[in-house]
């Protein structure tokens, strides 16, 4: 043997996708003009687009994940019986260690449990306060005949600074809405876990701490919507003091520890292509839910769900919260991030956990409110690039007030949404070279204005023309 010297430990940092790939679901190319014409037979509307002409399809994390071999097998485990069924004792086990409350009622999506909880507790004239309803939740409680109203920090609504929990609630302005309306109005503060309608950004457990002392002085139920809890408990991890030596799990149980009951949409941080659930401490709650929810959804032990859906999501909640999994899926999601600033692309920042944003006014600053600045880049993405976005502003959000006149959000975004497990670098780095390249031609984007938008969730079925 040849003296060779001892290597000195090799510290790979590169992160990878903790995951090999056992299945593959072909994409395919199409050409800028079949892309051009795709999207003006579809009104201008990426929504109405199919999803077979999408190249990569950032339109949302949810329900468009990729399931793991566990998921798959325990979905052969799946068990359909219609009362009893053994996956939903397995379900509620696996939401009950995580969540710790009483009740779980599982339900087919998230907006399932918005619905069937504003129907059992939310009255005409009732407020619910939050720190940013997601656009769903906020109609089902205006449904309900009350007002959804949002009270995220100052430094929330700014795109630009830099801030670690973006997502957290204004305490004293919750304090105010409280004393002002006292519990009689409001049936139960609702925050929302990372906050997606203010860019995926984490709420801290000092604040959601904060919110509960406030709800409990005010004798005042606090939820969670949960749909990115898992997100959410890495970045205080990441960023929160105290919390760098606690695993995800733990950070998770403490958050719901603060709540009296969440809800949520399984199809993001539960690794479910369908799926939601309500989980509360109330039994009165409870009892009113479960009544509705045989109603409309089914029997309270399947909840609008098959069996082996409930298996899937029993494991897939389990699996969110590994951290090799939560390192990969914050570092990739910032990767994207990180290379688009790099280009002189306007973001909202710090990067989300679930998605980037792109800011809409910046990038086609050439483009007024009217013109849809946000519409008309993901619009321009598509065409450009067959990348397919989410507006998160003046469609979605945009109102006439009493007189007729817009009255526009405070932020005009347009979402990358990363599925979980599906997409890997190259595919990222295949969207931040077209987004530069659009981002370098982008006073040639064309504003748009709408030919129909209905009354209610306007965005996902109004049609637009060029301006
Ligand atoms: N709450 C949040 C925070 C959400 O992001 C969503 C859905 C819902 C509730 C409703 O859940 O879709 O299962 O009925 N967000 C998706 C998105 C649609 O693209 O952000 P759902």
């Amino acid at each position: 043997m040849l003296g060779a010297a001892a290597l000195p430990e090799i510290n790979v940092k590169t992160i990878i996708e903790p995951f090999r790939i056992k299945t593959v679901e072909p994409i395919r190319m199409t050409s800028r003009e079949e892309r051009a014409a795709l999207i003006r037979e579809a009104g201008y509307n990426p929504f109405r687009l199919k999803a077979e002409h999408v190249l990569i399809d950032l339109l949302t994390d949810s329900g468009t994940g990729a399931m793991s071999t566990r998921q798959w097998a325990g979905i052969m485990e799946g068990d359909e019986s219609y009362a009893g069924a053994k996956s939903f004792f397995r379900f509620e086990k696996a939401v009950r260690g995580i969540f710790g409350h009483r009740y779980v009622i599982p339900t087919h999506q998230g907006r399932a449990s918005e619905r069937l909880l504003c129907r059992a507790v939310v009255k005409p004239g009732h407020v619910v306060p939050g720190n940013t309803h997601f656009d769903t939740t906020r109609a089902n409680i205006e449904d309900a005949g009350a007002e959804a109203r949002d009270l995220v920090i100052a430094e929330g609504r700014d795109p630009e600074i830099e801030h670690p929990f973006k997502g957290n609630i204004d305490l004293d302005a919750l304090d105010a809405c409280l004393c002002e309306l006292g519990a009689a109005r409001v049936p139960f503060v609702l925050i929302t876990v990372t906050n997606n309608s203010g860019g995926g950004q984490p709420v801290s457990m000092a604040n959601l701490a904060g919110a509960r002392a406030v709800c409990e002085r005010h004798r005042v139920p606090l939820l969670l919507d949960a749909a990115r809890f898992a997100e959410n408990a890495y970045f205080i991890k990441l960023r929160e003091p105290g919390y760098a030596e606690k695993t995800p799990a733990a950070i998770a149980r403490e958050m719901f520890s603060l709540s009296d009951g969440a809800l949520m949409s399984m199809k993001k941080d539960a690794f479910g292509n369908i799926g939601g659930v309500i989980s509360v401490n109330s039994e009165e709650w409870w009892d009113q839910i479960r009544t509705l929810l045989i109603l409309t959804e089914g029997f309270p032990t399947y909840g609008g769900l098959a069996g082996r859906d409930l298996e899937a999501l029993a494991i897939g909640i389990e699996e969110i919260l590994d951290e090799d999994y939560l390192r990969y899926r914050i570092a990739s999601t910032a990767y994207v991030g990180k290379h688009l600033a790099a280009c002189g692309v306007p973001l909202l920042k710090p990067f989300g956990g679930h998605a980037i944003y792109l800011n809409g006014r910046k990038f086609c600053d050439h483009l007024t409110d009217e013109e849809l600045p946000g519409w008309a880049l993901s619009v321009a993405l598509y065409e450009h690039v067959g990348v397919r976005a989410c507006e998160i502003g003046n469609v979605m959000f945009g109102r006439r007030d009493a007189d007729g006149a817009w009255q526009w959000p405070a932020l005009d975004l347009v979402r990358l949404a990363i599925p979980r497990r599906t997409y890997t670098q190259s595919h990222m780095d295949y969207v931040i070279e077209g987004i530069d390249e659009l981002h370098r031609q982008r006073r040639s984007i064309r504003g748009l204005r709408f030919v129909h938008r209905p009354a209610v969730l306007p965005h996902f079925t109004a049609t637009f023309e060029m301006v």
